[in-house]
């Protein structure tokens, strides 16, 4: 058992404490935001994620998790400190570490005993050295500086599958400079049950840069698929049938490989803007990079155009919308491509219906200041005198709907599905003219789709 502290209680910052908890060690998580501990002291969660509150509950009862907005009490016996702070994008698309080096002023002044310092933010080749730069340039003045020594131990959790990504890692990155700290890892995460073979441990730079490495291939990966789906549209080709052959290649594999509206969320955008800037940076051009960012914009500046040209004007029509969440299983709401749709379909004067299983209530709050938006107590209500549904986030539950039931509230049968996630014969069975992405237009003519023409 170890003595852990976290710094910032965000999802990674309380996934990684609650699950080194769950696992036995002592964890203290600290956040600046006193209104945050104080709910997390009360059980209140800031975000959704599957199968986290019964683990936090779980180990504050157990005596093994706590918050606190209190450095001092924080870092009081602490072996190790995880630095699990925001990494926000700049203007120019690079990463901003001020959040780490703020914390680490403070952390100073609270440091009495000696600490391994761990950095699981996703941050720029050269973190840990400032990191440590700064730390050693606060304590210097101190006759009684305790030693410190960086790691960098990047993280891979998804969002949606966050508790059992960090209960079950694939592989543990451990950038390190001395054995002693390869050593105190290792222990660290001993009851993780991980082989040893999972366990990469290398120098602090490849660890920093490994972590942008993966998230610019998944995304890269993604824009792949979705420019490949407009040349499928163009050529009459099926993407999904072409997804089958290549995720059937081990060499490839299936992950990754959906044609869709393009990736959202606080990593993929963020982390392919940093690796391109910081690449530059050195004088480095990543133009593919480049290109996986223009091809996630062009793809839902596409799938729009495909519903204006279907539905114009958009003045006089009422959308459905199903999903607002960047993906299932989360209410993040950060870089979620259903928000720029919905921001152009307004734009264009259309009325919204919405509805999501979880993200309703901040994604009321975002978009309060919208007149033509209604929020719906679940998909049908979102459908009823809808002249189009558009899926924009595949949660399970849009997969069981009674089309029938839907087809008869709607004023068309018209189904813009943004993931990929119907058989477009199973729709037209249901009478749906269906418009999926990369996928070639079935057969029935739009004119015929009209339930109650007005
Ligand atoms: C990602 C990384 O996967 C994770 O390892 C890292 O630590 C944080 O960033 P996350 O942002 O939670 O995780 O989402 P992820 O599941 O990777 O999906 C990212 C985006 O890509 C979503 O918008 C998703 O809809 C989209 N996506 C994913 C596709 O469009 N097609 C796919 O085949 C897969």
């Amino acid at each position: 058992m170890k003595n852990i502290t976290i710094i910032g209680t965000g999802y990674v910052g309380l996934v990684t404490g609650t699950c080194f908890a769950e696992k036995g060690h002592q964890v203290t998580c600290l956040d600046i935001d006193s209104e945050k501990i104080n709910a997390l002291q009360q059980g209140h969660l800031p975000f959704y994620e599957p199968d986290l509150a019964k683990l936090v509950t779980k180990n504050v009862a157990a005596g093994r998790l706590r918050f606190t907005d209190s450095y001092d009490q924080a870092i009081r016996g602490a072996q190790v400190c995880f630095l699990a702070l925001p990494t926000p994008s700049l203007k120019d698309g690079s990463c901003d570490i001020s959040y780490l080096l703020m914390a680490i002023e403070e952390l100073a002044q609270h440091l009495k005993t000696p600490l391994f310092l761990v950095n699981k933010s996703t941050s720029p080749v050269g973190t840990a050295g400032k990191i440590a730069q700064t730390l050693h340039a606060a304590l210097k003045h101190r006759d009684d500086a305790p030693s410190f020594e960086m790691i960098s131990n990047p993280e891979f959790l998804r969002e949606g599958s966050a508790v059992s990504d960090c209960l079950h890692p694939d592989r543990i990155v451990l950038g390190v400079s001395s054995e002693a700290a390869a050593e105190f890892m290792k222990e660290l995460y001993a009851p993780f049950s991980v082989g040893p073979d999972q366990i990469l441990i290398m120098d602090i730079p490849s660890a920093e840069l490994a972590k942008y490495a993966c998230n610019a291939m998944l995304a890269t990966r993604v824009s792949f698929m979705n420019n490949l789906a407009l040349f499928c549209e163009k050529v009459g080709a099926n993407v999904e049938q072409i997804r089958r052959v290549m995720g059937g290649d081990p060499r490839i594999g299936e992950q990754y490989l959906r044609a869709g509206i393009g990736f959202g969320g606080s990593c993929l955008p963020k982390d392919v803007q940093a690796l391109r800037s910081m690449a530059l940076a050195y004088d480095h051009r990543m133009p593919i990079l480049d290109s996986v960012l223009q091809i996630n914009q062009a793809q839902l500046d596409h799938f729009f155009d495909k519903i204006v040209t279907s539905l114009s004007p958009l003045s006089d029509k009422t959308i459905a919308m199903w999903g607002l969440s960047f993906k299932p299983d989360t209410d993040d709401l950060r870089a979620a491509p259903a928000l720029f749709l919905i921001e152009k379909l307004l734009s264009q004067g259309a009325r919204l219906q919405l509805f999501d299983p979880i993200a309703m209530s901040k994604a009321s709050r975002l978009l309060s200041k919208f007149e033509k938006i209604t929020f719906c107590q679940d998909e049908y209500a979102a459908a009823q005198g809808a002249h189009a549904l558009v899926l924009t986030t595949e949660w399970k539950q849009f997969q069981c709907v009674d089309f029938d039931k839907l087809g008869a509230q709607m004023q068309n049968k018209l189904l813009f599905d943004g993931r990929n996630q119907y058989q477009p014969s199973e729709m037209q069975k249901h009478g749906f003219h269906y418009m999926g992405i990369g996928i070639p237009p079935e057969t029935i003519p739009l004119s015929l789709v009209h339930v109650h023409p007005e």
